[in-house]
Protein backbone atom coordinates (compact mmCIF):
# COMPACT_ATOMS: atom_id res chain seq x y z
CA UNK A 1 0.00 0.00 0.00
CA UNK A 2 1.29 3.41 -0.82
CA UNK A 3 2.03 5.02 2.06
CA UNK A 4 -0.14 8.11 0.90
CA UNK A 5 -3.35 6.40 1.06
CA UNK A 6 -5.34 7.31 3.61
CA UNK A 7 -6.77 4.85 6.58
CA UNK A 8 -10.39 5.09 6.23
CA UNK A 9 -11.24 3.28 9.92
CA UNK A 10 -14.28 6.03 10.03
CA UNK A 11 -16.44 3.75 7.48
CA UNK A 12 -15.79 0.84 9.78
CA UNK A 13 -18.96 -0.76 10.97
CA UNK A 14 -19.89 -0.39 14.40
CA UNK A 15 -18.88 -4.26 14.95
CA UNK A 16 -15.45 -3.76 13.18
CA UNK A 17 -14.68 -0.43 15.07
CA UNK A 18 -14.51 -2.71 18.78
CA UNK A 19 -12.45 -5.18 17.10
CA UNK A 20 -10.06 -2.83 15.32
CA UNK A 21 -9.54 -0.36 18.76
CA UNK A 22 -8.17 -3.64 20.22
CA UNK A 23 -5.51 -4.20 17.60
CA UNK A 24 -1.72 -3.08 17.54
CA UNK A 25 -1.20 -0.91 14.91
CA UNK A 26 2.19 -1.05 15.25
CA UNK A 27 1.83 -5.21 14.44
CA UNK A 28 -0.63 -5.00 11.64
CA UNK A 29 0.05 -7.71 9.17
CA UNK A 30 1.22 -6.50 5.86
CA UNK A 31 0.05 -9.68 3.86
CA UNK A 32 -2.69 -11.89 4.59
CA UNK A 33 -3.66 -15.00 2.15
CA UNK A 34 -7.38 -16.51 2.23
CA UNK A 35 -8.19 -20.16 1.82
CA UNK A 36 -11.34 -19.21 1.17
CA UNK A 37 -13.27 -22.64 1.38
CA UNK A 38 -17.10 -23.94 2.19
CA UNK A 39 -19.16 -22.64 -0.75
CA UNK A 40 -20.52 -25.50 -1.38
CA UNK A 41 -21.17 -26.71 2.44
CA UNK A 42 -22.93 -23.18 2.53
CA UNK A 43 -25.44 -23.96 0.19
CA UNK A 44 -25.76 -27.82 1.30
CA UNK A 45 -27.03 -26.52 4.64
CA UNK A 46 -29.08 -24.54 2.86
CA UNK A 47 -31.04 -27.18 0.74
CA UNK A 48 -29.51 -24.62 -2.47
CA UNK A 49 -27.64 -25.56 -5.58
CA UNK A 50 -23.73 -25.25 -5.24
CA UNK A 51 -23.56 -22.39 -7.32
CA UNK A 52 -25.75 -19.92 -4.76
CA UNK A 53 -22.70 -20.65 -2.39
CA UNK A 54 -20.33 -19.44 -4.96
CA UNK A 55 -22.75 -16.82 -6.01
CA UNK A 56 -23.10 -15.60 -1.88
CA UNK A 57 -18.94 -16.77 -1.99
CA UNK A 58 -18.24 -13.84 -4.30
CA UNK A 59 -20.10 -11.34 -1.90
CA UNK A 60 -18.10 -11.96 0.52
CA UNK A 61 -14.97 -11.22 -1.59
CA UNK A 62 -15.97 -7.83 -1.68
CA UNK A 63 -17.38 -7.02 1.74
CA UNK A 64 -13.23 -8.44 3.14
CA UNK A 65 -11.66 -6.54 0.43
CA UNK A 66 -13.18 -3.33 1.25
CA UNK A 67 -12.63 -3.76 4.70
CA UNK A 68 -8.99 -4.63 4.12
CA UNK A 69 -8.80 -1.40 1.81
CA UNK A 70 -10.27 0.46 5.08
CA UNK A 71 -7.59 -0.77 7.73
CA UNK A 72 -4.88 0.17 4.94
CA UNK A 73 -3.79 -3.80 4.93
CA UNK A 74 -1.25 -3.57 1.33
CA UNK A 75 -1.52 -6.80 0.62
CA UNK A 76 -4.91 -9.19 0.41
CA UNK A 77 -4.55 -12.41 -1.89
CA UNK A 78 -7.58 -15.08 -2.19
CA UNK A 79 -7.63 -18.51 -3.70
CA UNK A 80 -10.36 -18.19 -5.62
CA UNK A 81 -9.60 -20.96 -8.24
CA UNK A 82 -6.84 -23.45 -7.82
CA UNK A 83 -5.89 -26.08 -10.61
CA UNK A 84 -7.38 -28.88 -8.85
CA UNK A 85 -10.50 -27.09 -9.59
CA UNK A 86 -10.01 -26.75 -12.79
CA UNK A 87 -9.33 -30.67 -13.64
CA UNK A 88 -11.26 -31.96 -10.88
CA UNK A 89 -14.83 -30.09 -10.58
CA UNK A 90 -17.73 -31.41 -13.43
CA UNK A 91 -17.35 -28.41 -16.43
CA UNK A 92 -20.32 -27.33 -15.15
CA UNK A 93 -19.07 -26.03 -12.20
CA UNK A 94 -16.14 -24.60 -13.62
CA UNK A 95 -17.90 -22.78 -16.28
CA UNK A 96 -20.40 -21.17 -13.76
CA UNK A 97 -16.99 -20.10 -11.30
CA UNK A 98 -16.12 -18.56 -14.85
CA UNK A 99 -18.93 -16.53 -15.57
CA UNK A 100 -19.14 -15.52 -11.90
CA UNK A 101 -15.63 -14.15 -12.09
CA UNK A 102 -16.37 -12.03 -15.29
CA UNK A 103 -19.58 -10.45 -13.64
CA UNK A 104 -17.94 -10.18 -10.72
CA UNK A 105 -15.24 -8.22 -11.64
CA UNK A 106 -17.42 -6.09 -14.35
CA UNK A 107 -20.11 -5.22 -11.29
CA UNK A 108 -17.52 -4.47 -8.96
CA UNK A 109 -15.39 -2.25 -10.27
CA UNK A 110 -16.42 0.73 -9.43
CA UNK A 111 -16.78 -0.33 -6.10
CA UNK A 112 -12.69 -1.55 -6.55
CA UNK A 113 -11.97 2.14 -7.35
CA UNK A 114 -13.93 4.01 -5.02
CA UNK A 115 -12.03 1.50 -2.19
CA UNK A 116 -8.80 2.52 -3.68
CA UNK A 117 -8.01 -1.12 -4.50
CA UNK A 118 -5.41 -2.41 -7.03
CA UNK A 119 -6.28 -5.81 -8.84
CA UNK A 120 -3.92 -8.31 -9.95
CA UNK A 121 -3.50 -12.25 -10.89
CA UNK A 122 -1.39 -15.24 -9.67
CA UNK A 123 -1.61 -18.18 -11.79
CA UNK A 124 -1.41 -19.91 -14.70
CA UNK A 125 -3.89 -16.89 -15.91
CA UNK A 126 -3.17 -18.21 -19.85
CA UNK A 127 -4.83 -21.27 -19.55
CA UNK A 128 -8.44 -19.04 -18.67
CA UNK A 129 -11.13 -19.00 -21.02
CA UNK A 130 -9.66 -16.11 -23.47
CA UNK A 131 -13.04 -13.80 -22.59
CA UNK A 132 -12.39 -14.57 -18.82
CA UNK A 133 -8.53 -13.31 -19.58
CA UNK A 134 -9.71 -10.11 -21.27
CA UNK A 135 -12.12 -9.03 -18.74
CA UNK A 136 -9.25 -9.92 -15.73
CA UNK A 137 -6.93 -7.89 -18.14
CA UNK A 138 -9.24 -4.96 -18.30
CA UNK A 139 -10.03 -4.67 -14.40
CA UNK A 140 -6.38 -4.81 -13.57
CA UNK A 141 -5.76 -1.98 -16.10
CA UNK A 142 -8.38 -0.06 -15.06
CA UNK A 143 -7.21 -0.32 -11.44
CA UNK A 144 -3.73 -0.30 -12.10
CA UNK A 145 -2.93 3.10 -10.88
CA UNK A 146 -5.24 2.79 -7.46
CA UNK A 147 -2.82 3.03 -4.35
CA UNK A 148 -4.45 1.35 -1.82
CA UNK A 149 -4.92 -2.44 -1.08
CA UNK A 150 -3.65 -4.96 -3.79
CA UNK A 151 -6.20 -7.59 -4.06
CA UNK A 152 -4.73 -10.59 -5.93
CA UNK A 153 -7.28 -13.31 -6.85
CA UNK A 154 -5.27 -17.04 -7.79
CA UNK A 155 -6.70 -18.16 -10.35
CA UNK A 156 -5.90 -21.68 -11.85
CA UNK A 157 -3.26 -21.45 -8.95
CA UNK A 158 -0.87 -24.07 -7.48
CA UNK A 159 2.15 -23.87 -5.38
CA UNK A 160 3.61 -26.91 -6.86
CA UNK A 161 3.07 -25.76 -10.48
CA UNK A 162 4.36 -21.79 -9.65
CA UNK A 163 7.29 -23.41 -8.44
CA UNK A 164 7.90 -25.18 -11.74
CA UNK A 165 7.25 -22.45 -13.73
CA UNK A 166 9.54 -20.53 -11.21
CA UNK A 167 12.52 -22.68 -12.21
CA UNK A 168 11.58 -23.20 -15.53
CA UNK A 169 12.12 -19.02 -15.90
CA UNK A 170 15.31 -19.75 -13.74
CA UNK A 171 16.83 -22.43 -16.22
CA UNK A 172 15.77 -19.50 -19.15
CA UNK A 173 17.53 -16.92 -17.52
CA UNK A 174 20.81 -19.17 -16.66
CA UNK A 175 20.67 -19.68 -20.35
CA UNK A 176 20.14 -16.07 -21.44
CA UNK A 177 22.80 -14.83 -18.64
CA UNK A 178 24.94 -17.37 -17.68
CA UNK A 179 23.62 -17.28 -13.63
CA UNK A 180 25.39 -20.11 -12.73
CA UNK A 181 22.23 -22.56 -10.74
CA UNK A 182 24.47 -24.42 -8.78
CA UNK A 183 24.99 -20.90 -7.21
CA UNK A 184 21.05 -20.50 -7.21
CA UNK A 185 19.85 -18.61 -3.99
CA UNK A 186 16.24 -18.03 -2.10
CA UNK A 187 16.36 -14.40 -3.63
CA UNK A 188 16.49 -16.13 -6.68
CA UNK A 189 14.02 -18.00 -6.36
CA UNK A 190 11.70 -15.24 -4.83
CA UNK A 191 12.97 -13.47 -8.40
CA UNK A 192 10.96 -16.04 -9.94
CA UNK A 193 7.73 -16.18 -8.56
CA UNK A 194 4.45 -15.00 -9.68
CA UNK A 195 4.36 -13.26 -6.07
CA UNK A 196 7.95 -11.41 -6.45
CA UNK A 197 6.57 -8.05 -6.47
CA UNK A 198 4.90 -8.48 -2.42
CA UNK A 199 6.02 -9.37 0.80
CA UNK A 200 5.35 -13.23 1.79
CA UNK A 201 2.06 -13.43 3.57
CA UNK A 202 2.06 -12.89 7.72
CA UNK A 203 -1.24 -14.50 8.26
CA UNK A 204 -3.03 -17.14 6.13
CA UNK A 205 -6.57 -17.83 6.99
CA UNK A 206 -8.64 -20.63 6.12
CA UNK A 207 -12.78 -20.80 6.41
CA UNK A 208 -14.61 -23.99 6.90
CA UNK A 209 -12.52 -25.56 9.48
CA UNK A 210 -9.85 -27.86 7.11
CA UNK A 211 -6.69 -28.24 8.24
CA UNK A 212 -4.87 -28.30 5.01
CA UNK A 213 -2.92 -26.20 2.77
CA UNK A 214 -4.38 -27.23 -0.16
CA UNK A 215 -1.40 -26.74 -2.50
CA UNK A 216 -1.33 -22.73 -1.85
CA UNK A 217 1.91 -20.27 -1.85
CA UNK A 218 3.75 -22.76 -0.63
CA UNK A 219 7.26 -21.22 -0.57
CA UNK A 220 5.61 -17.80 0.11
CA UNK A 221 4.04 -19.02 3.69
CA UNK A 222 6.85 -20.73 5.22
CA UNK A 223 6.51 -18.67 8.35
CA UNK A 224 3.18 -17.68 7.98
CA UNK A 225 0.67 -17.88 10.91
CA UNK A 226 -1.80 -20.14 10.36
CA UNK A 227 -5.72 -18.81 11.32
CA UNK A 228 -8.38 -22.04 10.56
CA UNK A 229 -11.94 -20.85 11.50
CA UNK A 230 -15.17 -23.01 10.76
CA UNK A 231 -16.94 -20.26 9.48
CA UNK A 232 -18.08 -21.07 6.15
CA UNK A 233 -16.96 -18.74 3.44
CA UNK A 234 -19.99 -16.99 2.55
CA UNK A 235 -20.73 -16.13 5.65
CA UNK A 236 -17.19 -14.70 6.20
CA UNK A 237 -17.23 -10.95 6.50
CA UNK A 238 -14.65 -8.12 7.31
CA UNK A 239 -15.06 -8.46 11.10
CA UNK A 240 -14.19 -12.05 10.70
CA UNK A 241 -10.80 -10.32 8.83
CA UNK A 242 -10.08 -8.42 12.54
CA UNK A 243 -10.99 -11.44 14.63
CA UNK A 244 -8.08 -13.41 12.27
CA UNK A 245 -5.39 -10.21 12.53
CA UNK A 246 -6.30 -9.47 16.34
CA UNK A 247 -5.64 -13.43 17.03
CA UNK A 248 -2.80 -13.46 14.73
CA UNK A 249 -1.26 -10.47 17.21
CA UNK A 250 -1.87 -12.39 19.71
CA UNK A 251 0.79 -14.59 18.84
CA UNK A 252 4.68 -14.84 19.03
CA UNK A 253 6.45 -15.46 15.53
CA UNK A 254 9.75 -16.59 16.39
CA UNK A 255 10.87 -17.21 12.77
CA UNK A 256 12.68 -20.52 14.07
CA UNK A 257 14.86 -18.26 16.70
CA UNK A 258 13.87 -17.90 20.49
CA UNK A 259 10.68 -15.71 22.09
CA UNK A 260 11.91 -12.12 23.65
CA UNK A 261 11.44 -13.35 27.16
CA UNK A 262 13.58 -16.78 26.38
CA UNK A 263 15.98 -14.69 24.48
CA UNK A 264 16.07 -12.28 27.74
CA UNK A 265 16.62 -15.43 30.14
CA UNK A 266 19.03 -16.46 27.58
CA UNK A 267 21.49 -13.58 27.74
CA UNK A 268 21.07 -12.99 31.18
CA UNK A 269 22.46 -16.52 31.72
CA UNK A 270 25.11 -15.64 29.29
CA UNK A 271 25.94 -12.54 31.59
CA UNK A 272 25.90 -14.13 35.05
CA UNK A 273 28.32 -16.58 33.56
CA UNK A 274 30.67 -14.23 32.24
CA UNK A 275 30.47 -11.94 35.08
CA UNK A 276 31.33 -15.73 36.95
CA UNK A 277 34.15 -16.46 34.85
CA UNK A 278 35.74 -12.77 35.50
CA UNK A 279 35.28 -12.85 38.99
C1 LIG B 1 -14.50 -23.46 -2.18
O1 LIG B 1 -15.82 -23.83 -1.98
C2 LIG B 1 -14.37 -22.29 -2.93
C3 LIG B 1 -13.91 -22.20 -4.22
C4 LIG B 1 -14.14 -23.16 -5.31
C5 LIG B 1 -13.09 -21.03 -4.54
C6 LIG B 1 -13.62 -19.71 -4.10
C7 LIG B 1 -14.59 -19.15 -5.05
C8 LIG B 1 -15.40 -18.14 -4.74
C9 LIG B 1 -15.42 -17.43 -3.45
C10 LIG B 1 -16.35 -17.73 -5.79
C11 LIG B 1 -16.21 -16.39 -6.34
C12 LIG B 1 -14.88 -15.79 -6.41
C13 LIG B 1 -14.63 -14.66 -7.10
C14 LIG B 1 -13.31 -14.01 -7.04
C15 LIG B 1 -15.65 -14.03 -7.91
P1 LIG B 1 -16.14 -25.34 -2.21
O2 LIG B 1 -17.00 -25.44 -3.41
O3 LIG B 1 -14.87 -26.14 -2.27
O4 LIG B 1 -16.91 -25.66 -0.88
P2 LIG B 1 -17.10 -27.09 -0.23
O5 LIG B 1 -15.72 -27.57 0.21
O6 LIG B 1 -17.99 -26.81 0.93
O7 LIG B 1 -17.72 -27.97 -1.27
Amino acid sequence: MHPTAPLRVHELSVEEKTVYASLDPARMPAHVAIIMDGNGRWAGMRSLKRFLGHQQGAKSVQLVTETASRIGLPWLTLYAFSLENNLRRPRSEVNFLMRLLKSYLESNLQRMMDNNVRIRYIGRTRELPPEVQDKMLWAADATSKNTGTTLTLALNYGGRSELVDAFRSLAAEAAHTGLRLDRLTEEDVHRHLYTAQMPDPDLVIRTSGEMRLSNYLLWQIAYAEIFVTERYWPDFRGVHLLEAIAAYQRRERRYGGLSETESDAESTLEEEHASARSD
